[in-house]
Order: C-alpha cells, then sequence, then structure tokens
C-alpha cells in the first residue's frame, strides 16, 4: 500500500468549546470507523481567544458523549496564521469564521482548502452551524445532527 501522507483538517468555530471540537471528535471518530484512522488528522481552534486553555462547554461534552463521542480532552486554541501551512483543509463552521479565517489566509502563502463544514452536508437547508452558547439543549443536538451528516458527506467524496 502507498505510504501517503495523511490529510489534515483543521475544524474552526469562534470559542473552540462548542462547534469546532464537536466536529473533531465527529469527524474523528467516522474516519475511525471507517478505517481511515490513518489517513486523516483532525484538530479544531477558534478565531476568538477567549476561552483558550479551557475544555469543551459541559453541554457540548453532554450531548456528545450520548453518541458516543469524547470531547474530555480537547482543550481550546485559538487559530493563527501558522495554521494555514500545517493544515491541508480549513474548514469552518460558519460563514462569519469563514470570512476572518479568509483575512488570516491572505496574510500567508497558504493553498489550503477553505470552505464551510456544512459545503459536505447533505440536504443540511443550512450554510452555518449556528452557534448553541447562547441557547438551549436543542442547539447542542442540531450542531450534533449537521455535523454527522457534513462527515458522511466528506468521507464519502474522499472515497469517490
Ligand atoms: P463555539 O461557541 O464558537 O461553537 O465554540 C461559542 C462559544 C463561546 C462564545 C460564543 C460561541 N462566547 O461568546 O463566549
Amino acid at each position: 500500500m502507498v505510504n501517503k501522507q495523511p490529510t489534515r483538517v483543521l475544524m474552526v468555530c469562534l470559542g473552540n468549546i462548542c462547534r469546532s471540537p464537536t466536529a473533531e471528535a465527529v469527524f474523528r471518530s467516522k474516519a475511525a470507523a471507517l478505517g481511515l484512522a490513518e489517513q486523516f488528522q483532525f484538530d479544531s481552534a477558534g478565531t476568538a481567544a477567549w476561552h483558550i486553555g479551557k475544555s469543551p462547554d459541559s453541554r457540548s461534552q453532554q450531548a456528545a458523549v450520548k453518541r458516543g463521542y469524547q470531547l474530555q480532552r480537547l482543550r481550546a486554541r485559538q487559530v493563527t496564521a501558522a495554521d494555514f501551512a500545517a493544515f491541508d483543509m480549513v474548514l469552518a463552521m460558519d460563514e462569519q469564521n469563514l470570512a476572518n479565517l479568509q483575512a488570516l489566509q491572505a496574510e500567508t502563502k497558504s493553498k489550503a482548502k477553505l470552505e464551510l463544514v456544512l459545503h459536505y452536508a447533505n440536504n443540511a437547508g443550512l450554510t452555518s452551524v449556528p452557534d448553541p452558547y447562547y441557547g438551549g439543549d436543542d442547539g447542542f443536538n442540531q450542531v450534533l445532527d449537521l455535523l454527522e451528516s457534513a462527515a458522511e458527506g466528506f468521507f464519502k467524496l474522499q472515497a469517490s
């Protein structure tokens, strides 16, 4: 088998405590389930600095664990221009974060693929993963629904 470098994928939201750590865990889990753990590496970061060093939001952890995803070991960090050299793909959770990431990438020579994570979701009916931080439990489950759909579409596309 050809020993190819893994594709490195960075998930980015605002705080890196709700949506992007969930995306990291969902995509990692899906890759493992498909026997693709060696082919992909996932990480996550936030465009804001507010929660650096913190664990994912307890509501995200609780919603995720009910579906078998463990977030508790993840820690928030802020995205940097250097991430655009370190990652092959940067997937933004929403349009505002995408715009901030586009500005950051413009400071670099990076050819990393930068796009919305829901580009990969089938019939999501949304382009952005809604920020669940100020809402109720439904929002955290919706984040999981959308990201599971995106992961499904993402790996289908990688296989084709
Ligand atoms: P995230 O959610 O971007 O999905 O991690 C948020 C977390 C914290 C805040 C906003 C969104 N905040 O305002 O502190």
